[in-house]
């Protein structure tokens, strides 16, 4: 059964990032949901459509969450999330920090999940227990144990909803006047892969989707990192907090974040 569904998940991958990759660059409709800047484009609904087509021809009985097309409620130990392209901002404007990231869930916890930069030629995979690869060479956090010179990327929300936690700019702002080098790429899934393979030491961001991190999350366990939400807590792809950093400057990074005593 592993054999079949990475088959599955491999291929509907591949042939994501195929349409994304071919359409990289040239025109294409676009188009918003809620906000104006959270945008919407005729290859994202092409990508899901495919994506789901190789699925349920293979599992028809499986159940799907597809960013663009919600969700197919089936009574499945098996759910696939799927966001057919992450980093959409990036894709409509040229910008080769996208990808298709799928996420294969068994009762609850990611079994297996790709991330697919069709346009850096980056393939990263993860199954549960067997370690996370980037273009089938094994990768691993990084070895970074000293906050003062981590390297972190992080992301906002469009649209900062009704809650009792700080803004994060404000969040943002105390790490930047740690003199600390921060990143913004615009795709949770590629910032995740990246603290997999160790280029980044750790990412942190509020309120995404289980889409953006399902396949990116089970990357980081598999690479050797930790993921918790802001209290450190370890939780699922539905949470709304994620941290996820190499382990050695989780607490530090969870001090700042909270702004408990200690944070430097
Ligand atoms: C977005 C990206 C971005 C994050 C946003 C997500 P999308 O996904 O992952 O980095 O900051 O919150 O919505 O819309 O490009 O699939
Ligand atoms: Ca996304
Ligand atoms: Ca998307």
């Amino acid at each position: 059964m592993t054999k079949e569904l990475k088959k599955v998940l491999l291929e509907a991958t591949h042939e994501a990032g195929g349409i994304i990759l071919s359409y990289f660059g040239g025109t294409f409709d676009i188009d918003h949901k809620e906000g104006i800047n959270n945008l919407v484009t005729e290859v994202d609904k092409l990508a899901e459509a495919k994506i789901i087509e190789i699925i349920t021809k293979a599992f028809p009985d499986h159940s799907i969450i597809g960013e663009e097309t919600g969700m197919n409620v089936q009574v499945s130990d098996y759910q696939w999330i799927i966001d057919p392209i992450d980093g959409t901002v990036n894709f409509a404007h040229g910008i080769p920090l996208c990808c298709v990231s799928i996420g294969l869930t068994y009762k609850g916890s990611v079994l297996m999940g790709a991330v697919y930069n069709p346009m850096m030629n980056e393939f990263f995979y993860a199954e549960k227990g067997k370690g996370a690869t980037l273009n089938g060479q094994p990768i691993h956090v990084s070895k970074k144990s000293d906050f003062k010179t981590a390297f972190l990327v992080t992301g906002f929300p469009y649209k900062w909803p009704e809650t009792s936690l700080e803004h994060p700019v404000m969040v943002f702002e105390r790490m930047v006047l740690q003199g600390l080098p921060i990143r913004r790429l615009g795709s949770a899934a590629i910032d995740l892969c990246w603290v997999a393979c160790g280029r980044f030491d750790g990412f942190w961001e509020y309120n995404l989707s289980a889409w953006d991190v399902a396949a990116g999350y089970l990357m980081v366990l598999e690479a050797g990192g930790t993921i918790t939400d802001f209290e450190g807590k370890i939780g699922n792809v539905f949470d709304k907090q994620t941290l996820a950093t190499n382990g050695l400057i989780h607490k530090d990074i969870l001090r700042v974040i909270r702004n408990t005593p200690g944070a430097e």
